[in-house]
Protein backbone atom coordinates (compact mmCIF):
# COMPACT_ATOMS: atom_id res chain seq x y z
CA UNK A 1 0.00 0.00 0.00
CA UNK A 2 1.31 3.33 -1.03
CA UNK A 3 1.99 6.15 0.90
CA UNK A 4 -1.00 8.68 -0.02
CA UNK A 5 -3.72 6.30 0.58
CA UNK A 6 -3.13 5.96 4.14
CA UNK A 7 -3.27 9.62 4.29
CA UNK A 8 -6.69 10.25 3.18
CA UNK A 9 -8.53 12.88 5.60
CA UNK A 10 -10.73 15.86 5.96
CA UNK A 11 -9.53 19.37 5.55
CA UNK A 12 -9.77 21.18 7.88
CA UNK A 13 -10.46 24.80 6.38
CA UNK A 14 -12.99 23.49 3.36
CA UNK A 15 -14.12 20.81 4.68
CA UNK A 16 -13.15 18.45 1.91
CA UNK A 17 -11.70 15.62 1.46
CA UNK A 18 -8.60 15.27 0.16
CA UNK A 19 -6.53 12.84 -2.17
CA UNK A 20 -4.22 11.76 0.25
CA UNK A 21 -1.41 13.50 -2.38
CA UNK A 22 1.01 15.26 -0.64
CA UNK A 23 4.23 17.31 -1.88
CA UNK A 24 5.94 19.50 0.51
CA UNK A 25 3.23 20.03 3.23
CA UNK A 26 0.54 20.74 0.08
CA UNK A 27 -2.29 18.49 -0.14
CA UNK A 28 -4.37 18.05 -2.63
CA UNK A 29 -8.35 18.19 -2.33
CA UNK A 30 -10.67 15.89 -4.05
CA UNK A 31 -12.92 18.24 -4.49
CA UNK A 32 -16.35 16.93 -6.66
CA UNK A 33 -17.37 18.20 -10.03
CA UNK A 34 -20.41 20.70 -9.62
CA UNK A 35 -23.49 19.08 -10.45
CA UNK A 36 -24.07 21.42 -13.26
CA UNK A 37 -21.25 20.41 -14.75
CA UNK A 38 -21.64 17.02 -14.91
CA UNK A 39 -25.61 17.29 -15.76
CA UNK A 40 -24.03 18.88 -19.16
CA UNK A 41 -21.50 15.93 -19.64
CA UNK A 42 -24.55 13.21 -19.86
CA UNK A 43 -26.31 15.26 -21.49
CA UNK A 44 -23.60 15.49 -24.01
CA UNK A 45 -22.98 11.90 -23.98
CA UNK A 46 -26.67 10.58 -24.66
CA UNK A 47 -26.70 13.81 -27.62
CA UNK A 48 -23.87 11.73 -29.17
CA UNK A 49 -25.89 8.75 -29.07
CA UNK A 50 -28.39 10.05 -30.69
CA UNK A 51 -26.31 11.66 -33.38
CA UNK A 52 -24.74 8.57 -34.00
CA UNK A 53 -27.82 7.04 -34.77
CA UNK A 54 -29.61 9.59 -36.79
CA UNK A 55 -26.99 11.58 -38.47
CA UNK A 56 -22.97 10.54 -40.55
CA UNK A 57 -20.53 9.97 -37.84
CA UNK A 58 -18.68 7.12 -38.25
CA UNK A 59 -16.02 6.05 -40.88
CA UNK A 60 -16.81 3.15 -43.27
CA UNK A 61 -15.13 0.80 -45.85
CA UNK A 62 -15.72 2.43 -49.35
CA UNK A 63 -18.91 0.15 -50.38
CA UNK A 64 -20.38 -0.39 -46.79
CA UNK A 65 -21.85 3.02 -47.41
CA UNK A 66 -22.94 3.59 -50.84
CA UNK A 67 -21.01 6.22 -52.63
CA UNK A 68 -19.99 7.53 -49.40
CA UNK A 69 -17.24 6.37 -47.07
CA UNK A 70 -18.83 7.29 -43.92
CA UNK A 71 -22.13 5.82 -42.30
CA UNK A 72 -25.11 7.62 -43.40
CA UNK A 73 -27.18 7.45 -40.11
CA UNK A 74 -30.87 6.82 -40.38
CA UNK A 75 -31.59 10.29 -41.46
CA UNK A 76 -29.59 8.97 -44.37
CA UNK A 77 -28.19 12.20 -44.62
CA UNK A 78 -25.78 13.25 -47.28
CA UNK A 79 -24.66 17.06 -47.98
CA UNK A 80 -23.18 15.94 -51.28
CA UNK A 81 -26.34 14.32 -52.16
CA UNK A 82 -27.96 17.88 -51.11
CA UNK A 83 -25.57 19.91 -53.65
CA UNK A 84 -26.13 17.41 -56.26
CA UNK A 85 -29.87 17.84 -55.86
CA UNK A 86 -29.49 22.09 -55.88
CA UNK A 87 -27.60 21.55 -58.87
CA UNK A 88 -30.21 19.92 -61.13
CA UNK A 89 -32.79 22.18 -59.85
CA UNK A 90 -30.46 25.23 -60.94
CA UNK A 91 -29.66 23.48 -64.48
CA UNK A 92 -33.57 23.08 -64.73
CA UNK A 93 -34.12 26.66 -64.00
CA UNK A 94 -31.53 27.39 -66.47
CA UNK A 95 -32.83 25.19 -69.04
CA UNK A 96 -35.87 27.10 -69.76
CA UNK A 97 -33.42 30.48 -70.21
CA UNK A 98 -31.32 28.66 -72.72
CA UNK A 99 -33.81 27.04 -74.74
CA UNK A 100 -35.42 30.69 -75.15
CA UNK A 101 -31.98 32.13 -76.14
CA UNK A 102 -31.66 29.72 -78.98
CA UNK A 103 -32.93 31.17 -82.05
CA UNK A 104 -33.15 34.65 -80.50
CA UNK A 105 -31.16 37.93 -82.15
CA UNK A 106 -29.42 40.07 -79.99
CA UNK A 107 -32.30 42.66 -80.73
CA UNK A 108 -35.15 40.28 -79.66
CA UNK A 109 -32.75 39.52 -76.46
CA UNK A 110 -32.71 43.34 -76.06
CA UNK A 111 -36.75 43.50 -75.64
CA UNK A 112 -37.36 40.78 -73.68
CA UNK A 113 -36.47 41.60 -70.09
CA UNK A 114 -36.47 38.08 -68.85
CA UNK A 115 -34.22 36.74 -71.39
CA UNK A 116 -31.76 39.94 -71.20
CA UNK A 117 -31.93 39.56 -67.56
CA UNK A 118 -30.85 35.70 -67.96
CA UNK A 119 -28.18 36.35 -70.40
CA UNK A 120 -26.75 39.36 -67.98
CA UNK A 121 -26.76 36.96 -64.92
CA UNK A 122 -25.53 33.46 -66.64
CA UNK A 123 -23.09 35.72 -68.84
CA UNK A 124 -21.88 37.84 -65.57
CA UNK A 125 -21.18 34.49 -64.00
CA UNK A 126 -19.25 33.06 -66.51
CA UNK A 127 -17.61 35.64 -67.16
CA UNK A 128 -16.58 36.44 -63.66
CA UNK A 129 -14.94 32.41 -63.19
CA UNK A 130 -13.45 32.39 -66.45
CA UNK A 131 -12.42 36.18 -68.16
CA UNK A 132 -11.67 38.84 -65.45
CA UNK A 133 -8.30 36.92 -64.66
CA UNK A 134 -7.29 38.53 -67.95
CA UNK A 135 -9.72 40.88 -69.14
CA UNK A 136 -10.65 42.55 -66.17
CA UNK A 137 -13.41 42.83 -63.70
CA UNK A 138 -15.17 45.61 -65.62
CA UNK A 139 -14.20 43.56 -68.98
CA UNK A 140 -11.69 46.83 -69.62
CA UNK A 141 -8.89 45.05 -70.12
CA UNK A 142 -5.44 45.66 -70.07
CA UNK A 143 -1.78 45.77 -72.01
CA UNK A 144 -2.09 43.30 -74.13
CA UNK A 145 -5.48 41.91 -73.70
CA UNK A 146 -8.58 43.80 -75.21
CA UNK A 147 -10.95 45.66 -73.59
CA UNK A 148 -14.32 44.34 -74.58
CA UNK A 149 -16.68 46.83 -73.65
CA UNK A 150 -15.80 49.20 -76.78
CA UNK A 151 -16.16 49.02 -80.00
CA UNK A 152 -12.72 48.09 -81.26
CA UNK A 153 -12.35 44.54 -82.11
CA UNK A 154 -9.23 42.70 -83.89
CA UNK A 155 -11.12 39.52 -84.98
CA UNK A 156 -14.60 40.94 -85.24
CA UNK A 157 -17.83 42.07 -83.17
CA UNK A 158 -20.28 40.64 -85.00
CA UNK A 159 -22.31 37.86 -82.87
CA UNK A 160 -21.03 34.86 -85.01
CA UNK A 161 -17.39 36.61 -84.86
CA UNK A 162 -17.48 36.70 -80.90
CA UNK A 163 -18.50 33.24 -80.64
CA UNK A 164 -15.95 32.26 -82.96
CA UNK A 165 -13.36 33.44 -81.21
CA UNK A 166 -14.51 31.79 -77.73
CA UNK A 167 -14.89 28.22 -79.17
CA UNK A 168 -11.73 28.19 -80.97
CA UNK A 169 -9.77 30.91 -79.10
CA UNK A 170 -6.94 33.04 -80.57
CA UNK A 171 -2.93 31.59 -81.22
CA UNK A 172 -4.93 28.66 -78.89
CA UNK A 173 -4.21 24.85 -79.10
CA UNK A 174 -7.42 24.72 -80.48
CA UNK A 175 -7.03 22.52 -83.95
CA UNK A 176 -8.94 25.81 -86.01
CA UNK A 177 -7.88 28.64 -83.75
CA UNK A 178 -7.88 31.87 -84.95
CA UNK A 179 -4.36 32.71 -86.35
CA UNK A 180 -1.43 35.09 -87.52
CA UNK A 181 1.81 35.97 -86.49
CA UNK A 182 3.36 39.48 -86.72
CA UNK A 183 7.37 39.16 -87.24
CA UNK A 184 9.35 40.02 -84.71
CA UNK A 185 11.00 42.88 -86.81
CA UNK A 186 13.43 43.77 -84.07
CA UNK A 187 14.72 40.65 -82.53
CA UNK A 188 14.88 38.78 -86.12
CA UNK A 189 17.32 41.57 -87.59
CA UNK A 190 13.75 41.92 -90.35
CA UNK A 191 14.25 45.44 -90.04
CA UNK A 192 17.34 48.24 -88.44
CA UNK A 193 16.53 50.46 -85.67
CA UNK A 194 16.39 53.22 -87.71
CA UNK A 195 13.87 51.88 -90.29
CA UNK A 196 11.79 50.29 -86.90
CA UNK A 197 12.26 54.05 -85.77
CA UNK A 198 10.92 55.68 -88.99
CA UNK A 199 7.99 53.19 -89.24
CA UNK A 200 7.03 54.01 -86.03
CA UNK A 201 7.03 57.66 -86.50
CA UNK A 202 4.55 56.66 -89.78
CA UNK A 203 2.91 54.94 -87.35
CA UNK A 204 2.23 57.27 -85.12
CA UNK A 205 1.25 59.96 -87.52
CA UNK A 206 -1.28 57.93 -88.59
CA UNK A 207 -3.91 58.41 -85.69
CA UNK A 208 -1.75 62.14 -85.39
CA UNK A 209 0.81 61.87 -83.26
CA UNK A 210 3.79 62.27 -84.68
CA UNK A 211 5.23 65.02 -86.63
CA UNK A 212 8.68 64.17 -87.82
CA UNK A 213 8.42 64.52 -91.55
CA UNK A 214 11.74 62.68 -92.75
CA UNK A 215 10.89 59.87 -90.58
CA UNK A 216 7.42 59.89 -91.42
CA UNK A 217 8.35 59.61 -95.57
CA UNK A 218 10.92 57.12 -95.06
CA UNK A 219 8.58 55.02 -92.60
CA UNK A 220 5.96 55.36 -95.12
CA UNK A 221 8.36 52.88 -97.47
CA UNK A 222 8.89 50.63 -94.85
CA UNK A 223 5.30 50.33 -93.82
CA UNK A 224 4.55 49.44 -97.81
CA UNK A 225 6.74 47.18 -98.23
CA UNK A 226 6.42 44.99 -94.73
CA UNK A 227 3.56 46.09 -93.08
CA UNK A 228 0.71 46.66 -95.56
CA UNK A 229 -0.08 43.35 -96.25
CA UNK A 230 -1.67 42.53 -92.64
CA UNK A 231 -2.58 46.46 -91.62
CA UNK A 232 -3.41 47.35 -95.17
CA UNK A 233 -2.13 50.28 -97.35
CA UNK A 234 -3.66 52.81 -95.12
CA UNK A 235 -3.31 51.27 -91.88
CA UNK A 236 -6.84 50.40 -91.12
CA UNK A 237 -5.92 46.76 -90.01
CA UNK A 238 -7.40 43.20 -91.34
CA UNK A 239 -9.83 41.25 -89.03
CA UNK A 240 -9.57 38.40 -90.95
CA UNK A 241 -5.62 38.23 -89.50
CA UNK A 242 -6.20 40.33 -86.21
CA UNK A 243 -4.29 42.76 -87.76
CA UNK A 244 -5.55 45.95 -85.45
CA UNK A 245 -6.43 49.45 -86.87
CA UNK A 246 -3.30 51.62 -86.24
CA UNK A 247 -4.98 54.48 -87.53
CA UNK A 248 -7.46 55.16 -84.13
CA UNK A 249 -6.11 56.25 -80.76
CA UNK A 250 -7.14 52.68 -79.48
CA UNK A 251 -3.91 50.64 -78.79
CA UNK A 252 -3.27 47.00 -77.51
CA UNK A 253 0.16 47.38 -76.84
CA UNK A 254 0.08 51.12 -75.84
CA UNK A 255 0.45 54.29 -77.97
CA UNK A 256 3.97 56.02 -76.58
CA UNK A 257 6.55 55.83 -78.82
CA UNK A 258 9.17 53.62 -77.06
CA UNK A 259 5.65 50.80 -76.97
CA UNK A 260 4.76 50.93 -80.06
CA UNK A 261 9.07 50.51 -81.42
CA UNK A 262 8.87 47.80 -79.01
CA UNK A 263 5.52 46.06 -80.32
CA UNK A 264 7.38 46.28 -83.71
CA UNK A 265 10.23 45.09 -82.49
CA UNK A 266 9.01 41.79 -80.96
CA UNK A 267 6.14 41.16 -82.85
CA UNK A 268 3.17 41.01 -80.49
CA UNK A 269 1.86 37.49 -79.96
CA UNK A 270 -1.40 37.61 -77.73
CA UNK A 271 -2.90 34.15 -76.96
CA UNK A 272 -6.63 33.69 -75.55
CA UNK A 273 -7.47 30.13 -74.85
CA UNK A 274 -10.22 28.31 -76.23
CA UNK A 275 -13.28 27.54 -74.46
CA UNK A 276 -14.73 24.98 -76.50
CA UNK A 277 -14.18 21.48 -74.45
CA UNK A 278 -14.50 24.14 -70.93
CA UNK A 279 -17.46 25.46 -71.49
CA UNK A 280 -20.91 23.57 -73.32
CA UNK A 281 -22.54 25.42 -75.99
CA UNK A 282 -25.59 27.18 -74.33
CA UNK A 283 -23.11 28.39 -72.01
CA UNK A 284 -20.99 30.23 -75.15
CA UNK A 285 -24.03 31.17 -77.08
CA UNK A 286 -24.97 33.01 -73.44
CA UNK A 287 -21.54 34.22 -73.11
CA UNK A 288 -21.42 35.24 -76.73
CA UNK A 289 -24.39 37.34 -76.08
CA UNK A 290 -23.19 39.01 -72.82
CA UNK A 291 -19.71 39.86 -74.52
CA UNK A 292 -22.28 41.73 -77.91
CA UNK A 293 -23.99 43.21 -75.02
CA UNK A 294 -20.91 44.98 -72.73
CA UNK A 295 -21.13 47.94 -75.62
CA UNK A 296 -19.35 47.17 -78.92
CA UNK A 297 -21.23 44.66 -80.69
CA UNK A 298 -22.22 44.92 -84.15
CA UNK A 299 -25.55 44.13 -85.87
CA UNK A 300 -28.05 43.17 -83.57
CA UNK A 301 -29.90 41.35 -86.15
CA UNK A 302 -28.07 38.18 -85.45
CA UNK A 303 -27.98 36.00 -82.44
CA UNK A 304 -27.43 32.59 -80.72
CA UNK A 305 -28.72 29.85 -83.29
CA UNK A 306 -28.65 27.03 -80.69
CA UNK A 307 -26.72 24.78 -82.90
C1 LIG B 1 -5.40 33.80 -70.41
C2 LIG B 1 -5.95 35.09 -70.65
C3 LIG B 1 -7.34 35.17 -71.26
C4 LIG B 1 -8.51 34.63 -70.78
C5 LIG B 1 -8.70 33.74 -69.55
C6 LIG B 1 -9.53 35.06 -71.66
N1 LIG B 1 -9.02 35.83 -72.64
FE1 LIG B 1 -10.07 36.71 -74.13
N2 LIG B 1 -8.34 37.35 -74.96
C7 LIG B 1 -7.09 37.24 -74.40
C8 LIG B 1 -6.11 37.87 -75.27
C9 LIG B 1 -4.63 37.98 -74.99
C10 LIG B 1 -6.82 38.33 -76.38
C11 LIG B 1 -6.24 39.09 -77.56
C12 LIG B 1 -5.61 38.12 -78.52
C13 LIG B 1 -5.00 38.87 -79.65
O1 LIG B 1 -4.07 39.63 -79.39
O2 LIG B 1 -5.46 38.69 -80.79
C14 LIG B 1 -8.21 38.00 -76.16
C15 LIG B 1 -9.23 38.30 -77.03
C16 LIG B 1 -10.58 38.13 -76.77
C17 LIG B 1 -11.65 38.51 -77.66
C18 LIG B 1 -11.48 39.11 -79.04
C19 LIG B 1 -11.51 40.59 -78.96
C20 LIG B 1 -11.40 41.25 -80.31
O3 LIG B 1 -11.13 42.45 -80.30
O4 LIG B 1 -11.61 40.60 -81.33
C21 LIG B 1 -12.83 38.23 -77.02
C22 LIG B 1 -14.23 38.46 -77.55
C23 LIG B 1 -12.49 37.65 -75.75
N3 LIG B 1 -11.11 37.60 -75.63
C24 LIG B 1 -13.40 37.22 -74.80
C25 LIG B 1 -13.05 36.43 -73.71
C26 LIG B 1 -14.01 35.80 -72.86
C27 LIG B 1 -15.52 35.95 -72.97
C28 LIG B 1 -13.30 35.07 -71.95
C29 LIG B 1 -13.83 34.14 -70.88
C30 LIG B 1 -14.50 32.96 -71.34
C31 LIG B 1 -11.90 35.29 -72.23
N4 LIG B 1 -11.79 36.13 -73.29
C32 LIG B 1 -10.87 34.75 -71.49
C33 LIG B 1 -6.78 36.63 -73.21
C34 LIG B 1 -7.68 35.92 -72.44
C1 LIG C 1 1.65 38.93 -90.77
C2 LIG C 1 0.80 40.05 -90.48
C3 LIG C 1 1.45 41.31 -89.91
C4 LIG C 1 2.46 42.05 -90.43
C5 LIG C 1 3.26 41.79 -91.70
C6 LIG C 1 2.63 43.16 -89.53
N1 LIG C 1 1.77 43.08 -88.51
FE1 LIG C 1 1.59 44.41 -86.97
N2 LIG C 1 0.26 43.21 -86.12
C7 LIG C 1 -0.25 42.04 -86.65
C8 LIG C 1 -1.10 41.41 -85.69
C9 LIG C 1 -1.83 40.09 -85.89
C10 LIG C 1 -1.10 42.22 -84.55
C11 LIG C 1 -1.84 41.94 -83.23
C12 LIG C 1 -1.09 40.86 -82.50
C13 LIG C 1 -1.67 40.54 -81.16
O1 LIG C 1 -2.83 40.93 -80.94
O2 LIG C 1 -0.99 39.94 -80.35
C14 LIG C 1 -0.25 43.35 -84.86
C15 LIG C 1 -0.01 44.41 -83.99
C16 LIG C 1 0.69 45.53 -84.32
C17 LIG C 1 0.84 46.68 -83.47
C18 LIG C 1 0.19 46.87 -82.11
C19 LIG C 1 -1.06 47.70 -82.23
C20 LIG C 1 -1.71 48.01 -80.92
O3 LIG C 1 -2.92 48.26 -80.91
O4 LIG C 1 -1.04 48.01 -79.87
C21 LIG C 1 1.61 47.55 -84.14
C22 LIG C 1 2.03 48.92 -83.67
C23 LIG C 1 1.96 46.95 -85.38
N3 LIG C 1 1.38 45.71 -85.46
C24 LIG C 1 2.76 47.53 -86.32
C25 LIG C 1 3.25 46.85 -87.42
C26 LIG C 1 4.25 47.38 -88.32
C27 LIG C 1 4.87 48.74 -88.20
C28 LIG C 1 4.51 46.42 -89.23
C29 LIG C 1 5.51 46.44 -90.35
C30 LIG C 1 6.87 46.78 -89.99
C31 LIG C 1 3.64 45.31 -88.94
N4 LIG C 1 2.91 45.61 -87.85
C32 LIG C 1 3.57 44.16 -89.71
C33 LIG C 1 0.03 41.53 -87.88
C34 LIG C 1 1.02 41.97 -88.70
Amino acid sequence: MSEHDKKRETDAHTGTETTGHEWDGIKELDTPLPRWWLYIFYACCAWAVVYWIFMPAWPALPGLAGETDHTRGLRNHSERANVAMALDALDAQRADGFAALAGSSITEIENDPELLGFVLAAGEAVYGDNCATCHGVGAQGFVGYPNLNDDVWLWGGSYDDIRTTLTVGIRSEHPDTRFSQMPAYGRDQLLSRAEIGDVTDYVLSLSGTSADVGAIQRGATVFEVQCASCHMADGTGDRAQGAPNLTDRDWLYGGSREQVMATIHRGPYGVMPAWESRLDEATIDALAAYVFLLGGGEDATAGPTGQ
